[in-house]
């Protein structure tokens, strides 16, 4: 964690649970983090839940954010959801570049540079997601890939805008896998982002950035990656879905 930071740890439910199963986590999270103000938490349900999750979690200080957006502002485009819809109905933040929107969905760079963009225009937080697969981090090529994705996906965004990103480092081996980045693999990586962001924008404002880590993050490993100097948060997936397990990496994330 960089001084001055709380750690943000944000559940990614994908395409998990019924409504009335997000309502009932939603309702129990809202009262187990009552007074709780030494991190920052948010949860990403689907798109269906979100208004009434948001509705729950009014002035809670717990963060909604969307899964996706489209990057068209309105539109012929079937099917999708506009920055504008999520923001109108209570998100904050939107995941934005996730690595299953990717390699399942095929997103590529400018699609998800188009995506941040008009996140930003509205003030909708994006969490930008990158990470290095199995076969580009045994060829040598995590930091080359990092880079590109960030120099694609950052490519023509105002420098006063960067500081309301936030960047969640996924190595795509250790999503959904149960093999975690040790802590120091996750660290090291995240340094490499910091510095990219400080060559192009300078220490402050890569310093404000918050970079979290993902992929496989359990109540186990949980103390241990945030207490890494450069990683300031954790976006978690299958252990956000199971209200005890999100609980107890929240616990650990706060105390350090
Ligand atoms: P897991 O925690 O299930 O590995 O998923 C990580 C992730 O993709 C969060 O966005």
């Amino acid at each position: 964690m960089i001084m001055g930071k709380k750690p943000f740890i944000v559940g990614n439910w994908k395409m998990n649970l019924t409504l009335a199963e997000g309502i009932e986590f939603t309702k129990s999270l809202k009262k187990s983090l009552q007074g709780k103000h030494e991190l920052i938490c948010g949860i990403c349900p689907p798109f269906i839940f979100l208004k009434d999750i948001c509705r729950v979690l009014e002035d809670s200080g717990i963060c909604v954010g969307a899964q996706n957006i489209h990057s068209e502002k309105n539109g012929a485009y079937t099917g999708e959801i506009s920055a504008l819809m999520v923001q109108e109905v209570g998100c904050t933040h939107v995941l934005i570049g996730h690595s299953e929107r990717r390699h399942l969905f095929g997103e590529v760079d400018s699609f998800i540079n188009a995506k941040i963009k008009t996140a930003l225009g509205i003030n909708l937080k994006p969490i930008f997601c990158i990470g290095e697969t199995l076969h580009e981090r045994e060829e040598g090529r995590t930091k080359y890939v990092v880079k590109n994705q960030l120099k694609n996906g950052l490519m023509g965004i105002d420098k006063n805008h960067i500081e309301e990103l936030v960047i969640a480092y996924e190595p795509v081996w250790a999503i959904g896998t149960g093999k975690t980045a040790s802590p120091e693999q996750a660290n090291e990586v995240h340094s490499f982002i910091r510095g990219f962001l400080t060559n192009e924008y300078g220490k402050d404002i890569a310093n404000s950035v918050y970079i979290q880590y993902g992929g496989s993050v359990k109540p186990e490993n949980t103390k241990e990656l945030i207490a890494q100097p450069e990683i300031d948060g954790l976006l978690v997936g299958g252990a956000s879905i199971k209200l005890e397990s999100f609980l107890k990496i929240i616990d650990a994330a706060s105390i350090q």
